[in-house]
């Protein structure tokens, strides 16, 4: 199964692929931070410390949510529209 790692806290879990990672995190036990979970606001940015490759690609509205809050998305990624598909991801929170 998938696993997915959430820092600073540092606690993981092992989910289910295609699981979002919002909700992935919270199997983690963290309190994943979150406004519209509809990938417009911004507040669920989450950066990526490993893993990238394991998550879905980022749509061009994700991009724009990404780019207005100056944020690279090689390197951040927005939490609400975003699922694990496979293998390893940890994230950092930064709120
Ligand atoms: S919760 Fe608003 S963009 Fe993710």
């Amino acid at each position: 199964m998938p696993k997915i790692t959430i820092l600073p806290a540092n606690v993981s879990a092992e989910v289910e692929a295609g699981e979002n990672l919002i909700e992935a995190g919270e199997q983690a036990g963290v309190e994943m931070e979150a406004g519209c979970f509809n990938c417009s606001c911004g507040t669920c940015v989450c950066e990526v410390v490993s893993g990238m490759e394991n998550i879905t690609e980022p749509t061009p509205e994700e991009l724009d949510v990404l780019d207005a809050w100056n944020r690279d998305p090689e390197k951040y990624r927005l939490t609400c529209c975003n699922k694990i598909l496979r293998g390893e991801v940890v994230l950092r929170q930064i709120h």
